[in-house]
């Protein structure tokens, strides 16, 4: 029987394509990748997930942002396979039951996006915000939104949003 080459017990998987398992949006989901795909790719190429999108693709825009382990992450600069085990939340899995999540709802009342691009990205990193601040400043707001750029510059509707979305929330 070919022995499966082990570092410190953990069994090594590739180069070729590899299974991995995640927990997406709550939901468990598979997919065959190769071990250096990026969490964003699986999310759109594998999963079907485009919500989150793909602009610089080297970890300075922001637009690919989503939640593991309720914290904000460049799902560009991440790979799949380290979140196995993980929870991962995408823009798709915010809406509930035909409702836009509070800070979708925050976004739309506030006008606070113009071509949308960057928008799931900064949506998803305050909702990442509110959980540990529940009512944030304008201060807490620009700091979560400092790692999503938007070239439309609808920087104050934004931070407005993110004010207001933590006086709105469920
Ligand atoms: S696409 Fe990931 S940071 Fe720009
Ligand atoms: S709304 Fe266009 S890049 Fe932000």
């Amino acid at each position: 029987m070919p022995q499966v080459p082990s570092v410190n017990g953990a069994a090594l998987r590739g180069p070729g394509p590899i299974d991995i398992a995640l927990t997406v949006n709550g939901n468990a989901v598979s997919a065959r990748v190769p071990p250096r795909r990026t969490l964003l790719d699986t999310l759109r190429e594998s999963l079907g997930l485009t919500g989150s999108k793909r602009v610089c693709d080297e970890g300075t825009c922001g637009a690919c942002t989503v939640i593991v382990d309720d914290r904000p992450v460049y799902s560009c600069m991440t790979l799949a396979v380290a979140c196995e085990g993980k929870r991962v939340e995408t823009i798709e899995g915010l809406a509930k039951d035909g409702e836009l999540h509070p800070v979708q709802r925050a976004f739309v009342d506030a006008d606070a996006f113009q071509c949308g691009f960057c928008t799931p990205g900064q949506i998803m990193s305050i909702v990442a915000l509110l959980r540990a601040t529940p009512a944030p400043s304008e201060a807490d707001v620009r700091r979560a939104v400092a790692g999503n750029l938007c070239r439309c510059g609808a920087y104050p509707n934004i931070v407005a949003a993110g004010v207001s979305a933590g006086r709105r929330r469920k």
